[in-house]
This record gives structure tokens, sequence and C-alpha cells, in this order.
């Protein structure tokens, strides 16, 4: 081999060793969410590695989940995936995940995260998971225009919505923008149970499966607060999906969207201004208290030492405090490390940190059960079947939905995860 071709080889080797091959399964197909990701794309294609999308349709993730399994059961995983709450533990518990300690270790992610947040991604004690962000999910997005012009304050409690909603109508406007899909009705729904049953109602409920709790009189309430918002919704959009319903409050065909905060990635990437074209506030009566919801990626077991050092790269990079801060001004939550700076952020951000913080002083800290924090998928495979069932059946009065719901949960939670 001559001399020129040996220099060649060499000074690329590193380069040869390091490329790997990243496959990430996610579910970001809406504008705000896939302008997102491309932050971690270029990233990692930046430093040499090959990404490849692994994209499986459905806003909240249900048939990623489903899509996720089958291919770890066929012994072929991707690179990473997108995963979250009791899954990472699940995952980590049947020995698939690739333990990430050592470089939680030397970038002291145990002095950066909240210790809420590092709980979940850690598995016996070891990180297992990389967080992206901390979304909330009882926020409601509102059109300021058709607000002002109709002459109403943001409503802060249930009646005061209703008045609201009320005015809204009689200046010919849809109320509330939904996406007829289970888990945006139980997006809707963990909000309803926060405000009527308070916090320690909400973590009995659905982080610990009480039953006395789930099957009470307080629920028949949450469900009764249900059926009354039910008739504001305008669910005749272009498609059932959510960005679909942000996009009719974006044009004014509604006031109201309830929705987590990816919903601002979509108000942002059309160019619209929180404080001036649209209001995020916490949904009525749940002013201070905070759901969350915390996306991760998860990496894999793998063979190939090429895809195994993209990985490290791959969280390396997630970590950041620049990936942090330019992943997290495109989604619409806000960073997963706290020492990130918020002030290239707009007001809602600094509203969500600030809410956190004092929710985490107050329990009213918890898990959203609609995005897969609280509890099993099983548990909430049935949850979400109850709420989507009684939304569709209009005879069904409240006390018999607070029943199923309560036998749902329960079968789904002695059933074989
Ligand atoms: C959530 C997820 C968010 C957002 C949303 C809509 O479950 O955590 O990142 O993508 O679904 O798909």
């Amino acid at each position: 081999m001559n001399k020129f071709v040996v220099t060649l080889l060499l000074a690329w080797q590193p380069w040869l060793v390091s490329a790997g091959e990243l496959e990430v399964l996610h579910y970001w197909t809406s504008g705000g969410e896939a302008e997102a990701l491309n932050v971690l794309k270029s990233m990692m294609k930046k430093q040499g590695h090959v990404w490849k999308d692994f994209v499986v349709v459905g806003g909240g993730g249900e048939s990623a989940n489903a899509e996720l399994r089958q291919r770890v059961v066929q012994g072929d995983p991707p690179t990473s995936a997108m995963i979250k709450g009791p899954d990472i533990q699940r995952w980590a518990r049947l020995g698939f995940l690739q333990d990430l300690d050592q470089l939680a270790q030397r970038q002291k992610w145990d002095d950066k995260l909240p210790s809420l947040i590092a709980e979940v991604t850690r598995f016996h004690g070891q990180y297992v998971s990389t967080p992206v962000n901390i979304h909330r999910t009882n926020w409601m997005w509102i059109n300021k225009k058709i607000l002002d012009e109709v002459g109403a304050k943001v409503p802060t409690t249930w009646d005061e919505f209703e008045q609201t909603a009320k005015k809204i109508q009689a200046h010919g406007y849809a109320v509330v923008a939904h996406g007829d899909q289970a888990w945006q009705d139980a997006t809707v729904f963990e909000s309803i149970a926060l405000a009527v049953g308070g916090p320690e109602f909400y973590r009995k409920a659905f982080v610990e499966n009480e039953y006395p709790v789930i099957k009470s009189d307080t629920m028949t309430k949450v469900f009764a607060q249900f059926r009354r918002v039910q008739p504001y919704f305008k669910t005749d959009l272009p498609s059932q999906d959510w960005n679909m319903a942000t996009d009719a409050v974006i044009k004014g065909e509604a006031a109201f969207q309830f929705m987590g905060d990816w919903a601002k990635g979509e108000f942002e990437k059309a160019g619209l201004k929180a404080g001036r074209d649209f209001i995020c506030a916490a949904m009525p009566g749940t002013h201070n208290q905070f759901l969350y919801n915390v996306d991760t990626l998860a990496m894999f077991k793998l063979g190939n030492k090429a895809d195994q050092a993209a990985q490290q790269d791959l969280a390396n990079a997630i970590m950041s405090q620049e990936f942090q801060e330019v992943f997290n001004l495109k989604k619409g939550s806000i960073p997963a490390r706290m020492d990130v700076d918020l002030s290239k952020f707009d007001d809602c951000a600094r509203l969500s940190r600030k809410e956190f913080h004092i929710a985490e002083q107050n329990g009213a800290l918890l898990p959203s059960i609609a995005h897969g924090m609280a509890t099993t998928a099983r548990v909430q495979e049935e949850f979400y079947s109850a709420l989507h069932d009684f939304l569709h059946s209009p005879e069904m009065n409240d006390r018999k939905a607070m029943v199923i719901l309560a036998k749902r949960m329960r079968y789904g939670s002695y059933a074989i995860n």
C-alpha cells in the first residue's frame, strides 16, 4: 500500500469508527415538532452520523409504542426510541436499554435535572434514558383577537369558562377546537379531574390507581364537568389530528384549544406571538398546578460499536445546554435541564417553569396519565376507552361512566402488562 493511501486511511479511521447509524423512532410529524427534531438531526449529521427516521404517525404515541414492541420482539430494535414514564422502567427491567450512567456522571445530570425527572429516567439508580424537555398538559390556548372582540377575560374557573363560551358563541365563533381522538379526550379529562378533585385526588386515582378513589362521587363530578364542556367542542376539522385543532385557533375559527404546550410550536411556526396573538393559560381551576409530560429518548442495546458510539453522541448532545435551548424553543416545552436560561423564551415558557416550581412545593406537580407518565400502558388504554366511549354515548349518565372507568382501570391494573 503506498504511503499516501496509508496516511489517508489513518486520517479517516476515527470517522470510520465513530460514524454510526441512528435509527430513531418517534411520532413528531407536525410542523413545530418536525422543526424541533431537525435541531437534533443536524447536530448528529455534523458529527458524521447517519440519521434514519423511524416515524410512526399518530399524536400521543399509542401507535409508536405498539410498533416499538413489534420491532424489539423481532430482535431488531431501533438505535433509539421516544419512550416515556413507567415504560422506561419496563424496557430497562427487560434488559433492553443501554446504561447511560457513565456519561451521566461525567455530565453531572443529577445536578442539572429536577429530581422527579431524574427519577423517571433512571432504573435501579442508573440513567437509561435522556429527557429532552418538560411539557405541561394542563394548558389552554386562546385566540386573543376573539377574546378581545367578545370582551371577555381569560376564564380561571369552569363557571367562568361557560360564561365566556356563551359570549363567544353569541358572536358566531366556535368555542373549543378539539380532535375526536381518545388521547385528546383524555388530555382534557385529566385537567378537569385535577380542577374538580385537586392534586391528592388526582394522585390517588391516576398514579396509585386506588379503586375507592376512582369509584367515587368526586369522579362522578369530574364526568359531569366533562359533559358540560362537550357541547362547546368543535370537531368538524379537516382531520382529527391535534394540530388541526390548533390550526383552527390560529385561523380564528375557534377561540380555544385544551392541549399540552406542543401546541405552542404550531403557533410559533405560523409566526404568531404569545401575548400578542395568542394567550396561554392554565386550564380553568388548575392555576399553579402542573401535569408534566417528559419526552425522553432511550438507547437500545446494540452489538455494533459504531452505533454504540453514535448513541453516546446522541445522549451527549441531548443533554447539552445548546440542544435543550434550541429544541425547546421550537417544541413549545421547557428544557429538562433547569440550568438552561430562559431569556430567549416567551412568557408561556417562563410561566411554565414558574408554575413547575410552585407546584413542586405544593404537591401539585403530577404526572400526566393521558401521556403515559402516571401508570402502565394497560391502565392508560382502559382510561382512554372509558372516556372516549362516554363522549360518544350521549345517553350514558355521569355515575355510570364513573363506575365503568373504575372497573376498566381495575381490570387494566390486574392484567399482565
Ligand atoms: C405527546 C408528546 C409530545 C407531542 C404530543 C403530540 O404525547 O409527549 O411530544 O408530540 O404527544 O403528538
